[in-house]
């Protein structure tokens, strides 16, 4: 078999399993081409996507305006590093800052970098301008967050899977319960430690949590009244996903820094950032942090023209709408069928609840056969499943959807 051969899809798992570190657990589908809402397999079949690679592919697989803003900037110049400057990067961020309001961007590639790089903009600014003593600044996150995958992200982690044997762990975090404006006020109430509060508007990972209404302009308040700074991390909700730009729109909370990920570059390239203003941002200097791809002119490229998409073709607007018709939907279907306890979410981020234990197998297998019924979606942690499609998708085809979802899940018995 040469190297490019096609492969049947049990030819492609078996090459997965055999020659790649096993720390996936993929659904069984191999997939070789995208389009707009749809995916093909090996084999030829299409199905409708409703992951969109964890909230990566907001714009739609295969954008034509973002692969050909990648294709021209990969045949004129690639990377320069920063150690040069390109005549990219500088205009991707006069363009992402007026987009988002802020004064500055720090450009890195992968959603974990950009935590990374959010908390260490934070630890700085609470030495340098809040005036913490030097190692004794503490970060305020969230029960059941999910951050990336590093070792110091892990660290405040409460995920068992994702921090066994990794140890030993970064210090400095102080995990408080998610959408509990007491547990945080109490946090910051007497401790002058306290430089930042980091939290995911909607957690994703964790189940699609919502938290209750008024709460993110509430913990910005609070965090404002105590000189420390709102991050939000917005790697999964951003970009159009739950109806507005940004998940914080909702409150019309501006957070001091943001964090995004994935859809900045409508999935094409690894593209993220983290914004924040210049009283905040300013404390970075030349040798304090990098990234050799970060700011590289094709995601430049990439990054601009998936925002102009965002806002071409009303993502935002579009999410809000399709969203509710199918958690309504959802809602008056789960009145009637006994495996599906809520449905729940924000835009086109949203959440099947399956009335079952947590470690019974029905949510993966709800998947297997929707996978069947030529739709994609993947449980997440417990008997939970996410339903986040493209938000190019239209009213026909998300109604299509949520009768392939429907007829799926009463074939199940409980
Ligand atoms: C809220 C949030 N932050 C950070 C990340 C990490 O992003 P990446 O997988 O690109 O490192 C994710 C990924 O799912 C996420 O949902």
């Amino acid at each position: 078999m040469a190297v490019l051969d096609q492969l049947t899809s049990q030819q492609a798992i078996d090459l997965e399993n055999k020659y790649g570190a096993h720390n996936y657990h993929p659904l069984p589908v191999v997939l070789s081409k995208g389009e707009g809402v749809y995916v093909w397999d090996v084999e030829g079949k299409k199905y409708y996507d409703f992951l969109s690679a964890y909230s990566a592919v907001n714009q739609g697989h295969c954008h034509p305006k973002i692969v050909g803003a990648m294709v021209n900037q990969a045949q004129t110049l690639t990377l320069t590093s920063r150690a040069f400057y390109n005549d990219m990067l500088g205009k991707y961020e006069k363009f992402a800052t007026e987009y988002f309001g802020f004064d500055k961007l720090l450009p890195m590639n992968t959603g974990a970098e950009a935590v990374e790089t959010a908390l260490k903009i934070c630890r700085k600014w609470a030495y340098e301008v809040k005036g913490i003593n030097e190692n004794e600044a503490q970060i305020i996150v969230c029960k059941n967050n999910f951050h990336g995958r590093t070792t110091t992200i892990i660290s405040f982690s409460n995920d068992p899977v994702a921090r066994k044997n990794f140890g030993p762990f970064t210090e400095g975090f102080i995990k408080i319960e998610y959408d509990n404006l007491q547990a945080l006020e109490e946090a910051l109430e007497n401790n002058d430690n306290i430089a930042g509060f980091m939290a995911e508007p909607i957690q994703g990972e964790a189940g699609v949590y919502v938290p209750s209404e008024g709460y993110l302009a509430a913990a910005k308040a609070l965090c404002e009244k105590h000189n420390v700074l709102f991050i939000a991390d917005e790697v999964q909700t951003g970009i159009a996903r739950t109806g507005q730009l940004l998940a914080v729109n909702h409150e019309d909370v501006q957070p001091d820094i943001l964090i995004l990920g994935k859809a900045l570059s409508g999935g094409a390239y690894p593209v993220s950032a983290v914004l924040a203003n210049d009283n905040i941002m300013n404390v970075i200097k030349p040798g304090n942090h990098g990234s050799t791809f970060g700011g590289n002119p094709v995601a430049a490229a990439v990054a601009i023209a998936a925002l102009e998409v965002v806002k071409d073709e009303k993502l935002a607007e579009n999410a809000e709408r399709l969203g509710k018709i199918f958690r309504e939907e959802l809602a008056e279907f789960a009145k009637e069928n006994e495996l599906v306890t809520l449905v729940r979410g924000k835009g086109l981020l949203n959440a099947v609840v399956i009335n079952d234990t947590e470690d019974s197998s029905t949510a993966w297998d709800i998947c297997m056969k929707l996978r069947d019924n030529g739709l994609l979606a993947k449980p997440t942690h417990g008997n939970i499943i996410r339903f986040a499609p493209p938000l190019v998708m239209n009213e026909e085809q998300l109604r299509d959807c949520i009768n392939i979802i429907k007829k799926t899940i009463a074939e199940f018995k409980k």
